[in-house]
């Protein structure tokens, strides 16, 4: 399994990634969370701790050319194997790094390495029965910079809002220009019983995968800067993301 979670700013991509991998997890799935953003999003919905620096800050360095390299000895498989951090359930997390008061620079390195390192998971042949599974930031920069090249399948967290529909066409068209091998799929959040949902399953032409409804543990759970599944286990929302996880079960994917 090998996904990138995309969509409009604030759709609700970290919490719907973070959540799937953690419960991915607990079905005993290895699984490797991938975070491009420089919001530390997707780590506060793991329940991650957010390190000051980068760890992937020690993984590359400049030649005399100013060109940036992977250092000496370590390759993708290492890097994965140094420098990701434990989040909760066993979950494997990689960072690029954040962004604070003294900007992108300090992190210069870490960016650089994140974006080698990903355009080489494909090798590593320890990660072949892993999940991977990205968080990228909002709206399509990044898918059309190639920061998700592991992604079979590009997951489209949608609101059943104009906005984030035309958000998500546009990164569903970028992504297949560029990749005519990629999978999609649906999942429209916060979702109340006023929703069209298959107004935006048409409209984007994706087949859904599944639905989660608008849940105030979710904004409780942000409120409190915890995992929405420590704060609340038993959330509809988490019901709904265990939801998605049987629909992407390699048992159940093909029938999409
Ligand atoms: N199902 C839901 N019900 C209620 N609130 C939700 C739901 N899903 C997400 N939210 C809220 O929406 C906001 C955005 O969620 P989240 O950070 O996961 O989105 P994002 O797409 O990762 O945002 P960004 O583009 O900034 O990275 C948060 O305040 C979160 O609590
Ligand atoms: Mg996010």
């Amino acid at each position: 399994m090998r996904l990138a979670v995309v969509g409009k700013g604030g759709s609700g991509k970290s919490v719907v990634a973070a959540t799937l991998a953690r419960l991915l997890a607990r079905r005993g799935h290895r699984v490797l969370a991938l975070d491009s953003d420089t919001l530390p999003g997707l780590s506060i919905s793991l329940g991650a701790d957010v390190p000051d620096d980068a760890p992937l800050n020690a993984a590359a360095e400049r030649n005399e050319k100013g060109r940036w390299h992977l250092v000496k000895g370590v390759g993708p498989a290492r890097a994965v194997q140094r420098y990701a951090t434990d989040a909760p359930d066993g979950v494997r997390l990689l960072q690029l790094g954040k962004t604070d008061k003294r900007g992108l620079a300090p992190n210069r390195a870490s960016h650089n390495a994140f974006y080698q390192v990903i355009h080489r998971l494909g090798d590593v042949r320890s990660l072949d029965d892993w999940v991977i599974l990205g968080d990228l930031p909002a709206g399509p920069r990044q898918t059309a910079f190639d920061w998700a090249p592991y992604a079979r399948r590009f997951l489209l967290v949608v609101e059943p809002t104009w906005q984030s529909m035309l958000t998500a066409r546009r990164i569903i068209r970028i992504a297949r220009e560029q990749r005519d091998d990629a999978e999609f799929s649906l999942v429209v959040n916060k979702v109340t019983p006023e929703a069209d949902v298959q107004r935006a399953e048409q409209f984007l032409g994706v087949p859904l995968l599944g639905t989660v409804p608008a849940d105030d543990d979710v904004r409780a759970a942000e409120r409190a800067g915890v995992a929405l599944l420590d704060l609340a286990p038993d959330a509809p929302a988490v019901h709904a993301i265990e939801r998605l996880a049987d629909a992407l079960d390699v048992r159940n994917i093909d029938r999409l």
